[in-house]
């Protein structure tokens, strides 16, 4: 195992400085420097803000990254880093200081698909990934559902959201709600005190016989009740209902995509991922239908380095040839282009 390549992943495609350091696909390192506190009282992430916080994290997550790791910056064999998709500027930051490592150390570097890495990272966790897997990623920026042949070769997107994305959806319920930015984990814990089935908020395309997403249905009719019933509502009700209607839609299509394709692993990723009602109805409807489940622990959710990292190693161990020098950051960076 000692002599498996170690790779350097940097992660910066919004908010999150991830420095991650893997050896083959155990983890050895993950550093993170957020700056969501910075952006808190916007009610959302300020790009220039994000790009100016990556600027003065990326040395340090590197420099506490290698001491978690116990390695020198010259035991680093290979430098991954998210070239896609992303807030441009945020993006741009990374791809930079992966190329000044890359050239400064003389060792190959990869270009990858932010998407795909979410995917990958799972494997650090739980072990190879079955080939194929679905996987369902849901996060403040994507909602899709991906079936996965193999992460290193070959990712085919089967649906996606076609107006908010689930996370984007937490965080604008929860504005409404009186709750902070980002409003997942605050819906997730006052959901605990309320009851999911009190208000019968509306599953957007639930039953359409596509494999899509839409929430900005939902997010509305959660504003109008909020309008409407506003002194004397439950705030543990309607976080409850709203985050049942998210779920239930998000489960059932994953399960049809299981059904459609005839595949029997489910992987979840993304920072809804972390929500502990999705992973728990998840596992429910999944050991219904005979489906294994697997959901790396909520810190591999939301963005980190180690799901770069993790991908890079993929990108290695498949002989992949390594990246020019030149790569551009591309914001939208097709989820079929897993590297660039
Ligand atoms: O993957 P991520 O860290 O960043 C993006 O690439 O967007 O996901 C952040 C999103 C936010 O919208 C946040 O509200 C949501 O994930 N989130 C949650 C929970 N924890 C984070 N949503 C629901 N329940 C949670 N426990
Ligand atoms: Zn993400």
């Amino acid at each position: 195992m000692a002599d498996q390549p170690i790779v350097l992943g940097i992660e910066t495609s919004c908010d999150e400085t991830g420095i991650g350091i893997v050896r083959g696909h155990t983890l050895l390192a993950d550093t993170i420097a957020s700056s969501m506190e910075e952006h808190a009282r916007f009610g959302g992430v300020v790009p220039e803000v994000a790009s100016r916080a990556h600027l003065d994290a990326m040395i340090p997550t590197v420099e506490s990254a290698l001491a978690k790791a116990g390695l020198r910056v010259t035991d680093i064999d290979a430098i991954a880093v998210t070239a896609g998709p992303g807030l441009a500027g945020a993006l741009l930051v990374g791809v930079a200081a992966a190329k000044a490592y890359a050239l400064g150390l003389g060792v190959p570097l990869y270009g990858v698909n932010h998407l795909a890495a979410h995917v990958a990272v799972d494997q650090l966790e739980h072990g190879p990934l079955p080939k194929p897997c679905l996987a369902m990623l849901v996060s403040g920026g994507h909602s899709s559902l991906l079936l996965v042949p193999d992460v290193a070769k070959e990712v085919i997107s089967l649906g996606s959201t076609v107006d908010d994305a689930a996370g984007e959806a937490f965080d604008k319920v929860a504005r409404v709600l009186g709750l902070p930015f980002p409003g997942g984990p605050h819906i997730d814990r006052a959901a605990r005190d309320g009851s999911g089935t009190a208000i019968a908020f509306p599953r957007g395309k639930a039953d359409d016989g596509t494999l899509d997403f839409s929430f900005s249905g939902l997010k509305t009719a959660v504003a109008r009740y909020v309008e409407k019933n506003g002194g004397s509502l439950s705030l543990p009700d309607v976080a409850a209902s709203f985050q049942e209607a998210v779920v239930d839609v998000l489960t059932r299509k994953a399960l049809a995509a299981c059904a459609k394709h005839d595949v029997h692993d489910l992987l979840i990723g993304g920072g809804v991922a972390a929500n502990s009602r999705l992973r728990a109805l998840a596992q429910e409807r999944c050991d219904a239908a005979g489906v294994r489940l697997r959901v790396p622990r909520p810190g591999l959710c939301t963005d980190n380095g180690a799901m770069v990292a993790a991908l890079g190693a993929n990108l290695l161990e498949a002989g992949v040839a390594p990246s020019q020098l030149t790569i551009p950051a591309d914001s939208s960076l097709p989820i079929t282009t897993i590297h660039v």
